[in-house]
């Protein structure tokens, strides 16, 4: 290791510690799946790919982890995707869920453990588990009793076949290309026979990746350059690590808010979306509420699907931003259509 490489790490190095004893002490039998002898080579490769200070921090200036969590408490939001992923974990039989743990990886500060406790019963239940390289998001976690460990998702501190699932959601893109295939390797590594790796992510070219590049890489504090995916990349990825078998489809993943007014709901989504981006610059560039508006005229423009265009039913999903009354509440639903490759180990 360089010498200020080495200095960085030994800073880090207690700090991490910190953590690791605590998730040994507070969580026993989560720690049973763990090898705490990969924490060094861990740490030389966080310090190694700046992964110390992400985006996603919360004590940093120019970061957007605060936002982001404040995006979150608008738990449901993004429900309807999160549960067709799940579904897609279970695929058989819904009730052999509760049996598997499912370790996610970009993991935040756990939403997807918060709809999955919201919206299934006891006996459908995985056992989640919060993983992500962002202290931000991971003291906020455990903050919240969620069970939360940090650590890259391309180098992991769970033991071989440790897990029924791994799921890379909501940020794959943020996994630099040329460590991608490390990625799925390591996911393959610490699943079980038969477990599954699902990946989701968003189509390059298609309206999430221009709202990312036209919106959120211009108005937010940390920019957001980062390609998305490709069913190609997909596919090749599961093939080079060897999965037995796999497969890639759409998932419909909107965002769904409720207001009592369709005012209401409206300012819920725009205030969702300047949250959920970290959009600062635009609340600078335009003054009251304006941001508001010229966001949703933007958002309006970008979220339109044409199904049919990609080998889809036309009733797969809506077709652009629309509001509805229903049971004398106001929907509004902007559709999202991701991209899963899913595999079995
Ligand atoms: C858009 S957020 C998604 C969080 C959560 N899954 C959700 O849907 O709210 C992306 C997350 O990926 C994390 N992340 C980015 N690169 C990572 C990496 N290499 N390893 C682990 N986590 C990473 C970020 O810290 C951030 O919390």
């Amino acid at each position: 290791m360089r010498s200020d490489i080495m200095t960085t790490a030994i800073k880090y190095q207690s700090d991490f510690n910190e953590h690791i004893n605590f998730i040994k002490k507070e969580y026993p039998n989560i720690s049973e799946a763990i090898n705490f002898d990969k924490v060094e080579e861990l740490i030389k490769f966080i310090v190694e790919n700046n992964l110390e200070v992400t985006d996603f921090e919360t004590e940093f200036e120019d970061t957007r982890g605060s936002s982001y969590i404040k995006a979150q408490e608008e738990v449901l939001v993004r429900s309807k995707g999160i549960e067709g992923i799940m579904k897609l974990f279970s695929e058989d039989s819904m009730e052999k869920l509760c049996e598997k743990t499912i370790l996610d990886l970009l993991g935040g500060n756990g939403l997807i453990f918060k709809v999955v406790q919201t919206l299934f019963p006891t006996s459908y239940r995985p056992s989640i588990i919060t993983s992500d390289i962002s202290k931000g998001m991971i003291d906020n976690a455990l903050n919240n009793n969620i069970l939360a460990i940090r650590q890259p998702a391309q180098k992991l501190l769970f033991k071989d076949d440790s897990v029924e699932g791994v799921l890379l959601a909501y940020g794959t893109h943020h996994i630099p290309k040329n460590q991608r295939l490390e990625t799925v390797c390591e996911a393959k590594r610490v699943l079980k026979k038969g477990g599954k790796l699902i990946i989701h992510d968003f189509e390059e070219g298609g309206p999430v990746a221009r709202w990312f590049s036209d919106v959120v890489h211009p108005f937010s504090l940390t920019g957001h350059d980062f390609p998305h995916f490709n069913k190609e990349e997909l596919e090749q990825y599961f093939y080079e690590s060897d999965f037995k078998e796999y497969k890639i489809e759409y998932l419909y993943d909107p965002f769904i808010l409720i207001g009592e007014t369709e005012k209401e709901v409206k300012n819920k989504f725009t205030d969702y979306l300047l949250n959920m981006y970290g959009l600062e610059k635009l609340i600078d560039l335009y003054p009251n509420n304006m941001s508001n508006e010229k966001l949703f005229e933007k958002a309006e423009e970008i979220f339109k699907y044409n199904y049919e265009d990609l080998n889809l039913y036309s009733d797969f999903g809506k077709e652009k931003i629309t509001i509805t009354l229903n049971n004398n509440k106001f929907h509004l639903e902007m559709p999202r259509v991701a991209i899963v490759g899913i595999g079995v180990k």
